[in-house]
């Protein structure tokens, strides 16, 4: 690769009025404030003060932290960060406790914490100050199968993966409502409350949107939840990702379609290669006949969609929202354009496909707060337009509406016509009617997130390794350590059809004069981002996924462990926050309203290479967070607080 295809695209006029813009707007922050936003704010009951800097204020002060390979997490001086709500750890906070040993019951881990947090929340309660008290809902991304258990993967197969299981696997997907609180000495703590709920792989949910027409209404379990969102009107977005792991089939005649290859769903699932064998890790479809490929009315088509969640509410409904789309959702960034409208931002995160935003029919009515999912205000999510980003060479940007009949989508002619489309199908083969209506190809959109003032759009592209031929937007064959895309909607509105777009960092090493490792980032180097989430104050805090596969490899280990970094979007300037222990990667963040408390998730600590657990010395490469001998590293959520009380980056 020539270094030149590593440079931003020929800056056109309009990207440097962004860059200007950009700079000139760190002057005013403490002024601006869109209607749009602050009836945001408003409505999801923040009541977040906008951050409160003078002109030439610093955006954040902390002093970074060093690259580390330590089995801890680390923060600035003047930062702690505590452990607050591990896997296992019990959603009331006393009961059932957690048996290192992993042998909790299916029941039990009903009422504990899930494995792999990822994407995370905080909701005030009425009543309460959101400063010391709250809801967090958290997703529960994956089950490590070997660790999930104190057997392991036996019995192997040919012997039938036992019910308990599979039920302690699929409990063990999802959400958690727990309700927590701050404690006199200023530490937090998980406690018992009428509202503490588990949201797993079993319970009953409903379908909205268009593709109820083929689907119907009523689905059980929600799984792969990854990172996620939240609506003006106080609602929680939990977003299915890699649902295709957990379908299968012990049918050895069965051969997926092309509709299904496309997600990746295949006869073996999600499987670990075990000196050489390729071994299924879930294996639910033989005991639950709804993940099984070959049984007709399988619940494939089910799962890929974003789902909404009540978290006030522990006896609400979720209801997955079929009119955003079926992919593997990364997050669902929800602002408000201009006439009121929703507008949900979602990336795709599979190399080569792409980022999309749902805009709805109708404007959200914010004097009616109170009314929420099952209401009148229901369809908000459920009727719009679905559209899928086309980034052009020069700068410029479009979204290109799935609509049967409209952007070189074929309308469908007649049931059996597997090609065209009608409403339905967008929602079920959305990548298909994306691909049809020609968007590019991204290298793994993971989170979007917009600034609180601006609404300038951020999405990070990970990375990926099999791009055939490098664009403008996706500048790097081999992109092994991802980028950072920005981009403005016409008029600064959400819901515009064009766009113009920059990239805001290439990620790597740049010191590093390989073209393939050499980055552009001004400041701490970073691989691999993943998470992106703004804070109030506009700070755009960015956390890594360096897979466990390439951590400590050449152009890697100088970069150590997976991290959370601050980044100024006026200036560019990045500096690491945090590292966290090892194998693991950080994602998940959420604050209070007073930006003095902030949440973090710590995913898989201690992830091998070869993602294959060891069930004999779990603890090999890390046994982060209890530090016990031979303990079981688990995946937790952190709270990082100022020793003197400030705001988080100041
Ligand atoms: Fe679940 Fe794309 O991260
Ligand atoms: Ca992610
Ligand atoms: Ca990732």
């Amino acid at each position: 690769m020539h270094a030149s295809s590593l440079t931003p695209s020929p800056a056109p006029q309009p990207i440097r009025e962004l860059i200007e813009e950009g700079l000139h707007r760190r002057s005013f922050l403490h002024v601006t404030i869109s209607g749009t936003c602050a009836a945001l704010l408003a409505g999801a009951g923040r009541g977040a003060a906008v951050g409160e800097l003078a002109p030439g204020t610093p955006l954040f002060q902390f002093r970074n932290v060093p690259p580390s390979q330590s089995d801890t997490v680390v923060v600035p001086e003047g930062y702690v960060a505590e452990v607050l709500y591990r896997w296992g750890d019990p959603i009331n906070g006393s009961q059932p406790t957690f048996r290192p040993d992993a042998s909790n019951s299916a029941d039990e881990q009903m009422l504990q914490a899930g494995m792999g947090h990822d994407g995370m929340e905080f909701f005030s309660i009425p009543g309460h100050d959101a400063n010391a008290r709250g809801l967090l809902a958290i997703n529960h991304e994956y089950s490590d199968q070997i660790l999930l258990y104190a057997d392991g993967l036996k019995p192997m197969p040919p012997t039938l993966m036992p019910l308990e299981k599979v039920r302690k696997s699929q409990a063990a997907h999802g959400v958690s409502i727990v309700e927590i609180a701050r404690q006199s000495d200023g530490r937090w703590a998980v406690v018992d409350s009428p509202r503490a709920r588990r949201i797993t792989a079993s319970t009953l949910m409903r379908l909205s949107g268009p593709a109820t027409s083929v689907l119907g209404e009523s689905v059980r379990g929600t799984v792969n939840n990854c990172a996620a969102g939240r609506t003006p009107w106080g609602t929680y977005l939990t977003c299915e990702e890699n649902f295709q792991g957990v379908f299968g089939s012990q049918d050895e005649n069965f051969s997926a379609s092309p509709d299904l290859q496309r997600y990746g769903l295949r006869r073996e699932g999600y499987s670990y290669d075990i000196g050489g064998q390729s071994i299924s890790a879930y294996r639910w479809w033989e005991q639950d006949a709804r993940f099984d490929l070959a049984q007709p009315n399988h619940d494939a088509n089910r799962f890929g969609y974003v789902v909404e969640i009540d978290p006030l509410d522990p006896t609400s409904t979720p209801v997955k929202r079929t009119a955003l789309g079926r992919f593997k959702h990364e997050n669902a960034e929800v602002v408000l354009a201009a006439d009121g409208r929703v507008v949900v931002y979602m990336g795709d995160d599979e190399a080569n496909e792409f980022v999309y935003k749902f805009v709805s029919r109708r404007p959200w009515n914010a004097t009616h707060p109170a009314e929420k999912q099952g209401g009148p205000l229901a369809s908000l999510l459920d009727e719009g337009t679905l559209y899928v980003a086309r980034f052009g060479a020069d700068g410029s940007g479009r979204w290109l509406a799935l609509v049967p009949g409209q952007n070189g989508i074929p309308v469908k002619q007649g049931e059996d016509d597997r090609e065209g489309f009608d409403a339905a199908d967008i929602c079920i083969r959305t990548r298909l009617a994306a691909t049809a209506a020609g968007a590019t190809p991204m290298d793994r959109p993971e989170w979007i997130a917009v600034h609180p003032q601006t609404h300038e759009v951020f999405v990070s592209l990970t990375n990926n390794k099999g791009r055939k031929s490098a664009d403008a937007a996706n500048p790097r064959v081999n992109n092994i350590f991802g980028h950072i895309l920005r981009w403005k909607e016409r008029r600064d509105d959400p819901a515009a059809e064009e766009f113009r777009w920059q990239v805001f960092a290439l990620a790597g090493n740049p010191a590093d004069a390989d073209p393939t490792r050499h980055g552009n980032v001004a400041g701490d180097a970073f691989g691999c981002p993943d998470g992106l989430k703004f804070d109030s104050a506009g700070i755009l805090w960015i956390q890594t996924d360096m897979s466990s596969s390439v951590l400590g490899m050449p152009g890697f280990a100088e970069l150590g462990n997976n991290m959370m970094l601050a980044a100024d979007p006026a200036t560019g300037e990045v500096r690491r926050f945090l590292t966290g222990p090892r194998g693991c990667e950080i994602t998940g963040n959420a604050r209070t309203p007073d930006r003095r408390t902030m949440f973090v998730n710590i995913q898989h600590p201690g992830e091998p290479a070869d993602d294959v657990s060891d069930p004999v010395d779990p603890s090999k490469l890390s046994s982060w967070p209890d530090h016990a001998s031979g303990s079981r590293p688990r995946s937790a959520t952190v709270i990082i607080r100022k020793r003197d009380g400030g705001e988080i980056g100041s």
